[in-house]
């Protein structure tokens, strides 16, 4: 075990030093996250006592890692994914409560604005082996009012586990689509029951899932991403029951309540859902004060 203590006396006042030399940065922001992550690197370098060889790897992994990127490929993202960094950014920032729905992460595979389709329509465009589904429900605001016309933006893998965008045999556009809630908030598609699949694990992210001894799966899943003028863009997935990658998801996504167990309505696999979304909430400045200084409590909220 690595001494903790002992470690934070290794060159202190080189930390202090490097985070002292940011005093004339011209952004405020950007300074105080410097400071934060210079702290955390050199507290990682000391704690673990790192070898000269180790850092040489670190340095060959990361560039590694920029190596593979292209325009269809983001080795930082899946890094990041793996590492729980993305739900831990979408944790920070999206916070679900009575009415609004959880999000989790957006994955590398969403591909832009897709073709609008009509409630009810499917969203493949050939012939699958997969299982027939129905997913319908509504779009509501926190107090469960429907909110009509928000767009529901949606994707899912092929049944050989492939995004239309990793598979050059499925036509583009495959299992992806856009729909509009109705006047009532309701949705309505048609597409079939996805399944597990491996996120790329033929480069860095892959290796060190390996070398952590991970499995690269991710449970069967559909990628929501719904907006609506006044609301936050809600971005999520549903799973489904039984799935056996449920409590180990290579990337953190899973939630309970994002977990959906279809009902057998006349043979066929339909899910019912409904997604809350919360309002976008002001900039602090455009807010009246919540309080009347002088002790009258008072909502002056406009
Ligand atoms: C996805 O669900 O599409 C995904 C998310 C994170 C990493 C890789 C794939
Ligand atoms: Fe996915």
């Amino acid at each position: 075990m690595i001494d903790k203590i002992a470690s934070e006396k290794i060159f202190p006042e080189l930390t202090r030093d490097v985070i002292d030399r940011m005093k004339n940065a011209p952004g405020a922001r950007l300074r105080d996250i410097m400071e934060i992550i210079i702290r955390h690197l050199h507290a990682i370098v000391r704690e673990a006592r790192i070898t000269q060889d180790e850092w040489r790897s670190a340095i060959d992994f990361l560039t590694r890692t920029g190596q593979i990127c292209s325009e269809s490929r983001q080795e930082f993202i899946l890094l990041s994914d793996i590492l729980g960094i993305s739900m831990l950014v979408d944790a920070v920032n999206n916070v679900a409560g009575p009415g609004i729905s959880d999000s989790t992460v957006l994955g590398p595979f969403y591909a832009g604005r897709q073709r609008e389709l009509s409630q009810g329509d499917s969203i493949l465009l050939r012939e699958e082996e997969g299982e027939p589904l129905v997913m319908s429900g509504r779009v509501t605001d926190p107090e469960g009012q429907p909110i009509a016309g928000a767009l529901i933006e949606v994707w899912q893998t092929a049944p050989n586990q492939l995004y239309d965008v990793q598979d050059e045999h499925q036509p583009k556009g495959h299992l992806r689509a856009s729909f509009r809630t109705d006047a009532a908030g309701a949705y309505r598609f048609r597409s079939i029951i996805p399944v597990s699949y491996p996120i790329p694990d033929d480069g860095p992210a892959g290796q060190l899932l390996g070398a952590m001894g991970r499995h690269p799966f991710r449970p069967a899943h559909i990628h929501f991403m719904i907006s609506a003028s006044g609301y936050r863009t809600l971005i999520t997935h549903l799973f489904f029951e039984g799935d056996k990658f449920l409590e180990s998801d290579a990337v953190f996504g899973v939630k309970p309540s994002l977990i959906v167990r279809p009902k057998l309505k006349q043979g066929i696999n339909t899910v019912e859902y409904t997604f809350g979304l919360a309002r976008v909430r002001r900039p602090r400045k455009d807010r009246s004060p919540s309080f009347v200084v002088g002790g009258r409590a008072a909502q002056l909220r406009r």
